[in-house]
Parts: structure tokens; C-alpha cells; sequence
């Protein structure tokens, strides 16, 4: 699969792994900052969602594909989900001191530094708000705002069913944000990396004065300094090329995978 690229580390494309779709937000930003480079994008939708698992399994399966990754010829990983990185990006690095190993954490930091005092909410998987990774995030920020994680299971699948609005999804986030008073809402951290596009949906509901953070742009600034810092970056000045694979046999999550990426009905966050 990454064969091709073998020969040459520095042309070796960035894999970017993630459960399933959400990985996507976070690889629009790598292809915006980064156009040059060459990226393999990974999908486990076979195995989704991941944020409803215990973190032994996500552990062992996110460890699994990274393992695939770096002996297939990947220069670098970004662990472009949230409850992955939370599972196994600690491992990961120790595992593989030399390639850079990029996670991403719910951008907790420029939602509270928006505003003084703000009112925050979080939305993540059960999994990434019950881990202690999250709760010492949350103890750096929690004297700086009035923080209220908010673990969304069942929303990542309409993500990955291609549903990024409609009346359904509509009702979905209603009930969810029902027990606030969204007057009082600051900013709203999207800590899943599916969750950015359904982020029109979002504003529908929690109105313009509600800010939303995501972590996919912080990801990508990483990346390249990580890159430039261990002389990975490429050189090229042309397009780089994407590949897309998944667990699901079917090509159907490969084909939102594109439209995510590139059509602009699906990337408009109006
Ligand atoms: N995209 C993943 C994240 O950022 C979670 C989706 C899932 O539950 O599999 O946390």
C-alpha cells in the first residue's frame, strides 16, 4: 500500500489515522498547510466507534494500525482521534522514539483564553472525558473558566453514515444540549474530530455568540514542526498525492471520505 514510497523517507507519505471519517477535519488542515506532501488516510470503520470501547481494545487496535503504518514506510503518524491519542499515543511514542508521532487533545486552551471567565462545554466521546489524560487538561484550565465536559455517545455515527445535517441530526443535538442555558454558552470545544462537520448543524442551534474550537489546525502546526525539526519535511513544491483506505470492505466510507475532503457542501460550515 505505501510500497511505492518506500525509497525515499523524506517523499514517505504522513499516515492519519482515526476510527473512521472524523479524521478528515484534521486532514484538510495538513493538506491546507502542508499541499506538498503525500498522505495515507486511515479509516477503521469496521471497528468504530471507538469512543464507546474499553481502552484496552482501542489501545490494542490503535497500536495495531501504527505498527502497519511505520513498516509499511510512513515518515510520521497523526493519531487524528482524540480517543485514540488518548488510548495509546504515550505508548506509541515510547515505542517509536524516532518517528514523530502527533495526537490531538479537545482544544481546551483557546476556548478558555477566549474570553474571561467563559462558560465552556466539551464535547467528546465517553471514553476521552473519562480518562485522566482529559482530567489533567481540565485541572490546568478548570481556575480560568467554568468547564462542563459533555460526552456525546451516538454522534459520531452520523458523521460516519454521511448525515451532517438534517432533522434528525437536527433533534440529536437539541436533546443534547437541552440541560443549558445556551444564552450563557462561551465556546464549545469539539474534542472528537468528527464533530467539525456537523459544526453548521451546531451553530443552528447554539447561535452565532456561541464559539467553536476545534484541535485540527494545532494538529497541523505540530505536525510540520515536528517534521521540520527531525528533517522530514518534503522539498517538493508540487501537490502531493492522498490515499484512501479502511477496515469496511466496501469503498462506500472511502468515497465520504472524498466528499468530506473535497466537496464543498460537506466542508462549508456556513
Ligand atoms: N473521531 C474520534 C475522536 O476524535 C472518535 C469517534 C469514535 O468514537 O470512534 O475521538
Amino acid at each position: 500500500m505505501l510500497g511505492n514510497f518506500k525509497d525515499s523517507t523524506i517523499k514517505a507519505p504522513i499516515a492519519v489515522f482515526d476510527s473512521g471519517v472524523g479524521g478528515i477535519s484534521v486532514l484538510r488542515e495538513l493538506k491546507a498547510l502542508m499541499p506538498w506532501e503525500n498522505y495515507y488516510y486511515y479509516g477503521d470503520s469496521a471497528n468504530a466507534p471507538y469512543g464507546t470501547k474499553a481502552l484496552e481494545e482501542v489501545r490494542e487496535l490503535t497500536i495495531g494500525h501504527v505498527d502497519r503504518f511505520i513498516a509499511q514506510g510512513a515518515k510520521a503518524v497523526v493519531v487524528a482521534c482524540n480517543t485514540a491519542t488518548t488510548a495509546a499515543v504515550r505508548l506509541l511514542r515510547q515505542k517509536y522514539e524516532d518517528v514523530p508521532i502527533i495526537g490531538i487533545e479537545p482544544a481546551l486552551k483557546p476556548a478558555v483564553l477566549s474570553k474571561k471567565n467563559p462558560n465552556v462545554i466539551v464535547m467528546a466521546t465517553p471514553m476521552t472525558i473519562r480518562e485522566e489524560k482529559f482530567h489533567n487538561l481540565m485541572d490546568r484550565y478548570i481556575h480560568m473558566a467554568h468547564i462542563i465536559p459533555l460526552p456525546c455517545p451516538g454522534l459520531m455515527e452520523y458523521i460516519e453514515h454521511g448525515d451532517v445535517q438534517g432533522e434528525e441530526l437536527e433533534n440529536f443535538l437539541e436533546k443534547l444540549f437541552e440541560p443549558f442555558d445556551k444564552q450563557k454558552l462561551d465556546a464549545v470545544v469539539l474534542g472528537c474530530t468528527h464533530y467539525p462537520f456537523v459544526s453548521r448543524e451546531l451553530k443552528n442551534i447554539l447561535g452565532e455568540n456561541v464559539a467553536l474550537f476545534d484541535g485540527g489546525a494545532g494538529v497541523a502546526r505540530e505536525t510540520k514542526r515536528q517534521l521540520i525539526q527531525k528533517g522530514l519535511l518534503s522539498e517538493s513544491r508540487e501537490q502531493g498525492e492522498i490515499i484512501f483506505a479502511n477496515s469496511e470492505e466496501s469503498t462506500e466510507k472511502i468515497d465520504l471520505c472524498r466528499k468530506l475532503l473535497y466537496s464543498r457542501a460537506y466542508t462549508e460550515e456556513g
